[in-house]
C-alpha cells in the first residue's frame, strides 16, 4: 500500500476555522490522507471557540495574535512563522481557505517551497480592490498561485475562468460554510444545551422583533462605525424592537459600540458567541444586519433576510436569491430598511425565503474526492 499523501491545512481566524473543520474531519477519516493541522492563531480566543467545538487539536499552533495586530506586522511574523512549519513537516500540498492574511501568507510559503496549494473558497470577488480590504486582494494572490481552485459557486468559477485560469484546475464544490452549518445544527439536535446560553436573553426579550448585528469590516473602521452605532441606536428606539450584538474583540469594533450602545435596555451588546450559539442566534433572529463575509452565506441558507452593511460584496448570490440586499453603512440607509424589513409584511416575507445557493453540505466531501484524484 502507498504512504498516505501528507496534506497541511493552514488556517488563523474563526471563520476558516468554521469553514475548514469539515474538510478537516473528512480527511482524518480518510486512510488516503494524513491531515496535518497548523493554526496560525491569527485570532485567539474565537479560533479557540471553533476548535473546541468542532474537537480540533492543531499540530502546529504559532500562537501569533498581537492586540491591535498592524496588516504588515502580521503578514510578516505569518509568512516566516508559516514556512517554518512547512520546513519540519514537509507536506505533499498545502490547503488554505478564503482571504486572510493567514491564507495569503501561507499559500506564499508553500509557494516559496514548490508545494501545491489547494484553495478552499476560491474566486470570490467583488473587483475593488478596496472593498472588502485587505482581502479583495489576498484572494487574487492566492488565485496565481493555487494548483486546485475549489470555487463555493458557478459564479465564482467563472470569475476564476475570467483571469485565465485553467478551467480544468477549477471546480465547483460548494462552501463548507453549509457542510459547518449542518454539521452543528445536528450537534444542538442531540444536545440543545450547546446552544443553551441564549435562553436568558430570548426570555428577556420575548415578545419583540429580534435583530442580531456583527461588524468587524476594516474598511468601516471609524466613520463606518460609528453611523452602524447610530442606526442602532435609532433603531432600538422601536419598543417593539430588540438588538442581538455579539461584538467582535477586535479594538476598532468594541470601543466605538461600547461608547456608543452600553446602557440601552433593548440592546444587548455581548462576547463572541460560539458556534453552537451562533447558529442559536441566527435561527431567532428575524433579520441579521451585518457587515461579515460568512453570515451573507448562512442567513440566506437559514431564510433568515440580511442586510449587508457594504457597498459591493464578493457573493452576489444571496442577492440575486432576494434573501440578501447591500445597505451600506449610512446611518439613515440602515434604518430606513430595517424599518420597512419590520413594517411591510410584504417586502419581509419577500426576503424570507431559504435559498441554498452557497451549497448542499456536501463540500468537503466534494474536495477530498478532487484532492484524491490529484494524489492520482
Ligand atoms: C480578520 C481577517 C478578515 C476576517 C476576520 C474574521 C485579515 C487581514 N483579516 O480580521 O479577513 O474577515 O478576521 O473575523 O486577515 N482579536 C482578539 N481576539 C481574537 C480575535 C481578534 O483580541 O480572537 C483582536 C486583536 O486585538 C487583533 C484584532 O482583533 O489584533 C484584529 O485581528 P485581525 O485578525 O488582524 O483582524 P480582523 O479584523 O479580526
Ligand atoms: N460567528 C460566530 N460567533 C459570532 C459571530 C459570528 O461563530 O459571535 C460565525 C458566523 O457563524 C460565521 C463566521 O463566524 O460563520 C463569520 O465570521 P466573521 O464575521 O468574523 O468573518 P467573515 O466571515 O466576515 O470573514
Amino acid at each position: 500500500m502507498t504512504s498516505p499523501a501528507r496534506i497541511l491545512v493552514v488556517f488563523g481566524t474563526r471563520p476558516e476555522a468554521i469553514k475548514m473543520f469539515p474538510l478537516i474531519h473528512a480527511l482524518k477519516a480518510d486512510e488516503r490522507f494524513e491531515c496535518v493541522v497548523c493554526v496560525s492563531a491569527q485570532h485567539r480566543q474565537m479560533l479557540d471557540q471553533v476548535m473546541e467545538i468542532a474537537g480540533i487539536v492543531p499540530d502546529h499552533d504559532l500562537d501569533v495574535m498581537q492586540p491591535g495586530q498592524t496588516l504588515d506586522g502580521l503578514t510578516a511574523t505569518l509568512l516566516t512563522g508559516l514556512g517554518q512549519v512547512m520546513d519540519t513537516v514537509s507536506p505533499d500540498r498545502v490547503v488554505v481557505q478564503g482571504d486572510t492574511a493567514t491564507a495569503m501568507a501561507g499559500a506564499l510559503a508553500a509557494y516559496y517551497r514548490k508545494i501545491p496549494v489547494d484553495h478552499v473558497e476560491a474566486g470570490l470577488r467583488s473587483h475593488n480592490i478596496y472593498h472588502p480590504w485587505p482581502e479583495e486582494v489576498n484572494r487574487k494572490i492566492i488565485g496565481t498561485m493555487a494548483s486546485l481552485h475549489f470555487a463555493p459557486t458557478a459564479t465564482a468559477a467563472a470569475a476564476l475562468i475570467n483571469e485565465n485560469i485553467d478551467p480544468a484546475r477549477v471546480h465547483v464544490t460548494g462552501n463548507t460554510v453549509i457542510d459547518a452549518l449542518h454539521w452543528v445544527s445536528g450537534e444542538i439536535g442531540k444536545r440543545p444545551e450547546l446552544a443553551g446560553d441564549l435562553a436568558a436573553l430570548e426570555q428577556r426579550f420575548a415578545g419583540r422583533r429580534i435583530i442580531g448585528v456583527t461588524s468587524h469590516r476594516r474598511e468601516n473602521f471609524g466613520e463606518g462605525m460609528e453611523q452602524i452605532a447610530q442606526a442602532i441606536r435609532r433603531i432600538a428606539e422601536r419598543p417593539d424592537v430588540a438588538v442581538i450584538f455579539p461584538v467582535h474583540l477586535n479594538p476598532n469594533v468594541r470601543h466605538v459600540m461600547n461608547e456608543r450602545l452600553a446602557g440601552l435596555d433593548n440592546v444587548a451588546l455581548i462576547e463572541p458567541l460560539d458556534y453552537p450559539h451562533f447558529a442559536r442566534l441566527l435561527n431567532i433572529a428575524d433579520i441579521m444586519l451585518t457587515d461579515s463575509g460568512g453570515v451573507q452565506e448562512e442567513a440566506p441558507a437559514l431564510g433568515r433576510p440580511v442586510l449587508v452593511m457594504r457597498e459591493t460584496t464578493e457573493r452576489p448570490e444571496g442577492v440575486e436569491a432576494g434573501t440578501a440586499k447591500l445597505v451600506g453603512t449610512d446611518a439613515a440607509r440602515i434604518v430606513s430598511e430595517i424599518s420597512t424589513l419590520l413594517d411591510d409584511k410584504d417586502a419581509y416575507e419577500a426576503m424570507a425565503r431559504a435559498h441554498n445557493p452557497f451549497g448542499d453540505g456536501d463540500s468537503a466531501r466534494r474536495i477530498v474526492e478532487l484532492l484524491a484524484n490529484e494524489i492520482g
